[in-house]
């Protein structure tokens, strides 16, 4: 069979193919490509089948195509085969993948009945894209498949047939898979990719490849399908530390709970096969109870942290995922100190008493000081709290406690030596220890006595054994050492051992007169007293005492003038011109003891005229008192006493002093022009008197020898050997005057009374 094609590029142009069927007469056979506009001509089919028009007319021709549709349309007119309706080869049910594609139907005509078979043949076009069922496609395949790995994917699908339907696949990008086409026995073709190249969820998780459909036609038409790729996580990867090491400082005694530090380890898998837990390493049992280490990292304390334990430490840890993959690093915590120690301090060795006078520097105490911390915070000073003398050194081991100056059990017997030691931290911690030193005694302190010499009075005529004073020593030492006895130094008073004047009592230190002292042979006497400790060797000191004897009014004064001898009274003679106030004579009287004991008064005992003659108190001046008449007697008697002991007129005598002073000044004023115009008569008055009448002498005074008999039995002169005469005059207030003088063994005269207190004197 040969038919004959002609080719049209978008135009209607007829491609007519007439064939010529021998047995058949007027058979006809078309071809025509598919897709032709409506009323496209197909061909003359009148002329092909040899028909004029009139019979087409005549003959009613119609196309009978039985039960199938009618694609095409008679023109009776022209005698012409159109298109009807556009044919597409693909739909036509009667063609499908089937190659030729023909419409078969007949064209009928009556008067007479004439069928007229015609054939067109529909060719194919490459109108269609291959085309897959879906637009993409999810695969899930796993990171661990392995290379040589086959999944089937989708077939497209291209109705056009021959060349135009569906020829090849392409896959892109290409990097991990191929494509694989098998070729089926219907002629279909199976698509495979492969893997070639393992896949890395890690480093890339989702892949999009497309796969495109190509068909053969010219020009060439494709279609596409997306597949995605989900790489499915395999545990692959471990987990890594971000540091080989972690470092971190802590201070010890942290609270627990305290964050240390944070580690961290990544894992490069996903999900579960990410999932990183830490714990601390085997082995580390002795430090799991004091750290921890969280599921997410946190590394923080748990139990107490002591620097003075451990000032470092190293600890392994691991990070593991869920498959069980690890990875292990190393937290290092340098441990900071923290001054929670007090200074230790142990006395290794101590006195309890040392001797007084101790040698400077001398170790009272050794003792070992420690603090556990470290730098400032270990380092210790020692000091001695009070000013006490004593003080602290140090050796690189040991710490001294020293005496410092010289020690001295009277000031101080007993010390508490409270050392402190504290130690450079902030704040500072300190400790202290207290060690009680006794000093004992050494005998330094000689005894001293209350006063720097004693004096006592001793009245005379004492009885022996008279305590006379009492002296006091005292030592600062102690006990033994201050035991104190009383000597008394050898020493003589005129020529006669000391020891027979008076002794002392060893040891109460009392000093007793061991005689009657007498004033009148002994004032006063020295000597030195010892005191002496019974320490070893002894201490002592001395010192000096004097005694002063004091009078007793024991002697009776004595009349020295007038001379009495033999009971003969002493006659005086007095002039009968003789004036008021004419010195009769003066009496003269020693008493041997002193002071008022000695002083002496005149008075007139007995008289025979009271009214003529005065004597002076003090001086013994006899005058008279009014001018002697011729009515007096020629004889006058008259008894004089002399006392000693002037105390009481003393008194008086003070007491009435002042006033007579004034008095007598007072006075004096108003006399004195007076007393003037007086003087000048008496002068004259006394020249002439001087010329007639006998003038008198003042009598010479013997001295009284100092021994005599004693003429009445109340009292005895003693035996004198030297003696005072006191000037009795107005100032008794004066000393007086001692005045020594040779015994004499002249008598006195006899006619003096005497009596226990004085002596009459007769004229
Ligand atoms: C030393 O301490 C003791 C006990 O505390 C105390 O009795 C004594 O008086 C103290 N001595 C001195 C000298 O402070
Ligand atoms: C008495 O003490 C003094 C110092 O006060 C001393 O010089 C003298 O020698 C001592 N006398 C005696 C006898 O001990
Ligand atoms: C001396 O006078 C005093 C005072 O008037 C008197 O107490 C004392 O007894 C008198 N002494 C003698 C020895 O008469």
């Amino acid at each position: 069979m040969k038919t004959k094609t002609t080719k049209q590029n978008n135009s209607l142009l007829l491609f007519v193919m007439v064939l010529y069927f021998p047995s058949v007469v007027g058979q006809v056979s078309y071809s025509i490509p598919e897709e032709m506009e409506k009323g496209s001509l197909v061909s003359n089919v009148a002329q092909d089948l040899g028909l004029d028009l009139k019979r087409l007319k005549s003959g009613r021709a119609r196309i009978h195509s039985g039960d199938n549709a009618e694609y095409l349309e008679l023109d009776k007119e022209r005698g012409l085969l159109l298109v009807k309706e556009r044919i597409d080869r693909e739909t036509l049910s009667i063609c499908g993948q089937t190659t030729p594609c023909a419409l078969h139907f007949q064209i009928a005509l009556e008067q007479p009945i004439e069928i007229l078979p015609v054939t067109v043949e529909v060719t194919d076009m490459n109108d269609n894209d291959p085309v897959f069922e879906k637009e993409g496609r999810v695969l899930e395949i796993s990171e661990s498949a392995v290379v040589g790995s086959k999944f089937m994917l989708e077939k497209a699908v291209d109705p056009d047939i021959g060349l135009n339907g569906l020829q090849s696949y392409t896959l892109k990008p290409n990097d991990n898979f191929i494509l694989k086409l098998h070729r089926q026995s219907d002629g279909g073709k199976k698509v495979e990719m492969i893997l070639q190249k393992p896949l890395d969820r890690e480093k890339e998780e989702f892949v999009t490849l497309l796969l495109t459909a190509h068909d053969g036609g010219e020009p060439q038409r494709s279609g596409t399908m997306q597949i995605q790729i989900q790489v499915l996580d395999v545990n692959d990867n471990a987990p890594v530390f971000t540091q080989n090491v972690y470092k971190a400082n802590l201070k010890e005694n942290s609270a627990s709970g305290t964050l240390i530090t944070r580690v961290s380890a990544s894992d490069a898998d996903k999900g579960s096969n990410g999932e990183v837990s830490y714990v601390i390493g085997n082995g580390m049992s002795s430090v799991s109870k004091l750290f921890h280490i969280t599921e997410d990292g946190n590394f923080v304390l748990k139990g107490p942290i002591d620097y003075e334990k451990a000032q470092k430490y190293e600890i392994d840890i691991e990070a593991v995922d869920r498959g069980g993959l690890s990875d292990s690093s190393k937290v290092i915590i340098d441990v900071g100190d923290v001054n929670d120690n007090t200074p230790v301090i142990k006395m290794i060795s101590s006195s309890t008493s040392v001797e007084e006078e101790l040698p400077a520097n001398t170790v009272i105490a050794v003792m070992s000081v420690k603090d556990p911390d470290s730098e400032e915070n270990g380092r210790v000073n020692c000091v001695i709290d009070n000013n006490i003398p004593f003080k602290v050194t140090s050796t690189s081991t040991f710490y001294s406690i020293v005496a410092d100056g010289d020690l001295d059990r009277e000031r101080s017997s007993e010390y508490n030596i409270t050392v402190t030691c504290s130690d450079e931290g902030m704040p500072s911690l300190f400790s202290s220890v207290t060690l009680t030193l006794h000093i004992s005694d050494v005998n330094d302190n000689a005894p001293v006595f209350e006063r720097s010499s004693y004096e006592a009075y001793v009245v005379e005529n004492n009885t022996p054994g008279l305590s006379v004073l009492m002296l006091k020593a005292s030592d600062a030492d102690w006990n033994q050492n201050a035991r104190l006895s009383y000597i008394l130094e050898d020493s003589s008073v005129n020529g006669v051992p000391v020891s027979s004047y008076v002794s002392v009592s060893a040891d109460s230190g009392v000093i007793h007169a061991v005689r009657s002292f007498d004033y009148e042979q002994l004032k006063e006497f020295n000597f030195r007293v010892r005191a002496q400790d019974g320490g070893s060797p002894p201490l002592s000191s001395n010192v000096s005492v004097r005694i002063l004897i004091q009078d007793q009014n024991d002697n009776a004064p004595q009349v020295l003038y007038p001379v009495q001898t033999g009971g003969s009274l002493l006659a005086e003679m007095v002039p009968r011109s003789a004036d008021v106030g004419y010195l009769v004579t003066k009496l003269v009287a020693v008493d041997v003891d002193s002071g008022q004991n000695a002083w002496l008064s005149y008075k007139v005992h007995k008289a025979t005229d009271r009214a003529l003659f005065e004597v002076g108190l003090h001086n013994g001046e006899i005058r008279t008192v009014r001018q002697v008449t011729d009515k007096d007697a020629v004889k006058q008697k008259m008894t004089v006493v002399v006392e000693d002991n002037l105390t009481m007129h003393d008194k008086e005598y003070n007491d009435q002093l002042t006033f007579y002073l004034v008095l007598a000044l007072a006075v004096v004023s108003f006399l004195f022009i007076t007393c003037l115009l007086l003087i000048i008569s008496v002068k004259v008055y006394r020249w002439r008197q001087s010329r007639v009448l006998y003038h008198s002498n003042l009598p010479v005074i013997p001295y009284c020898p100092p021994r005599y008999s004693d003429t009445l039995g109340t009292g005895t002169l003693p035996h004198v050997y030297n003696y005072e005469v006191c000037r009795t005059t107005d100032s008794r207030k004066s000393d007086c005057k001692l005045d020594r003088a040779p015994s004499h063994n002249v008598m006195c005269p006899n006619a003096f009374e005497l009596l226990k207190t004085g002596i009459f004197t007769n004229f």
